[in-house]
């Protein structure tokens, strides 16, 4: 049985902002929520600290089994895991997680966990360029771990250690308590060190076991809004390797971001600059273009998603076009071999096969069948102020340019609509309707000329 016990009470000063330390983002997912998420595969209960903004915590991970775990005072690791006592079983290994160490990965904590299974106790360490700032290892000539010491109580020497804890540590139950209830706070900061719980098993001749995370990235903290923006781009790095290593096409994986997740066929192609928000899904061949924002969106086979367009909550069909700059809104559904152009909006319709908009409309609450050419400029004037309308377009319709169709109303099958038209009423079907002051032209009009 494995427990897992995330440290999150801390207040996180420097990140400068009234949001809870561990409710910032990465990849669109809390700092918190990431390392929950880490740690779900392999343990059986999860125990948060939580300190200021508890609740704004609690209220971010809603529906799910976390124990929280309250710390009313931050007087240090060591004085923050004791809170915890009360729900760690004694036969349980305990991970010792940070809730602003977000990007520790399930294998990592997987592998930390069977090096404690001999004596009870693993430590996760890693080697820093510039290890200013943490708890250096101490070993032995026969490399076995003696103790933790911080920088604030570290020695000249000891300041030379490169080998860094990353707090992250393994440990069963029996040990910890028995640890917790003997750590005093003697040292520069008049705190209790969890770290101090090393020592005392050394003493105890417990055989610390240590784990070298190869990537320092991996147990990076997050500590201010440069840290944020590092972990952020860090994730995308890693999110994108994995989305190519699966046979995505990611034209520049610098400037690729995907909060959520992305599924896909084959021979996808993403071209710079474009977002990923929630669930998405492209079929095979589709080709989203440079400075797109897809979100929660489904985007069916050989379809092209052209510059500048945003997608959201939307399905679109297979060999479709959309943009460049169109904007799909919320529960629109595109059919196949169909065309969205340039500067069109398209709100809570749908349209279907082989129809096209292709030039400066706005299409809301609309209903539009097959083989319907919608010209440029035309409106659904779907809203009089107060309510919204529907405006139904039948298969094989014909909109001029520039019309506006007044909200109820039905365009017949097959009808044509003369352009520059205002349709209040509903037209029939196969017939060409139109709505247009007579021209004239005034002959002995001149043009005036300047005094
Ligand atoms: C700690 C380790 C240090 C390690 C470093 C890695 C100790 C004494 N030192 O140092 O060896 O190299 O982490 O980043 O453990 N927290 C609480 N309640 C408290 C104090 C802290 O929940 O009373 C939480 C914080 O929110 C934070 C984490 O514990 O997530 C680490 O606390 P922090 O004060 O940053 O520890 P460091 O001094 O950095
Ligand atoms: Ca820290």
């Amino acid at each position: 049985m494995n427990t897992a016990i995330i440290l999150g009470a801390g207040q996180g000063t420097r990140m400068n902002s009234n949001i809870a330390k561990v409710l910032h983002k990465v990849g669109n997912k809390s700092l918190l929520q990431h390392v929950i998420d880490s740690s779900k595969p392999i343990v059986d209960s999860v125990n948060v600290i939580v300190g200021h903004n508890s609740n704004s915590v609690k209220n971010e991970t809603i529906g799910q089994e976390i124990n929280w775990v309250q710390q009313k005072e931050q007087l240090g690791t060591g004085h923050a895991v004791q809170q915890a006592i009360p729900y760690i079983d004694e036969g349980s290994l305990c991970l010792i997680l940070y809730g602003d160490v977000p990007l520790i990965k399930t294998q990592t904590l997987q592998k930390l966990a069977s090096r404690a299974e001999p004596s009870g106790f693993s430590l996760l360490s890693v080697m820093m360029e510039n290890p200013y700032g943490y708890g250096r290892i101490i070993r032995d000539s026969k490399n076995s771990i003696l103790s933790i010491v911080e920088q604030k109580d570290a020695s000249k020497d000891e300041l030379q250690i490169r080998e860094i804890n990353t707090g992250i540590m393994a440990i069963k139950g029996t040990l910890l308590i028995k640890y917790l209830k003997e750590l005093e706070p003697n040292n520069s900061q008049g705190e209790l060190y969890l770290t101090d719980i090393v020592e005392k098993a050394v003493k105890d001749n417990v055989n610390i076991a240590s784990f070298i995370c190869e990537s320092p990235t991996e147990v990076m903290g997050i500590n201010d809004k440069t840290q944020l923006s590092e972990a952020e781009r860090v994730y995308q790095q890693d999110k994108a390797n994995n989305l190519m290593l699966e046979g995505l096409t990611i034209m520049d994986p610098k400037r690729f971001d995907c909060r959520g997740n992305l599924n896909f066929g084959n021979d996808c192609v993403i071209d710079v600059n474009v977002v990923f928000e929630g669930d998405n899904s492209l079929g095979n061949n589709v080709l989203i273009s440079p400075n797109c924002i897809i979100k929660d969106s489904k985007i069916g086979d050989n379809s092209n998603i052209l510059p500048n367009s945003i997608i959201d909550n939307a399905v679109i069909g297979s060999n479709t076009s959309i943009g460049p700059f169109a904007r799909i809104r919320p529960e629109t559904k595109i059919g196949n071999h169909s065309k969205i152009g340039n500067f069109v909006e398209v709100k809570k319709s749908s349209i279907q096969n082989n129809s096209k908009v292709s030039h400066l409309s706005y299409i809301g609450d609309s209903k539009i069948g097959t083989d319907v050419n919608v010209g440029a400029g035309v409106i659904t004037c779907n809203y009089d102020g107060v309510n919204k309308f529907q405006t139904e377009i039948k298969d094989g319709a014909f909109i001029g340019s520039n019309s506006q169709l007044v909200a109820p109303v039905v365009i017949g099958k097959n009808a044509t609509i003369g352009a520059g038209s205002t349709i209040t009423q509903n037209t029939p079907d196969d017939k060409l309707t139109l709505s247009r002051n007579k021209q004239s032209t005034i002959s002995k009009w001149k043009r005036p000329l300047k005094k």
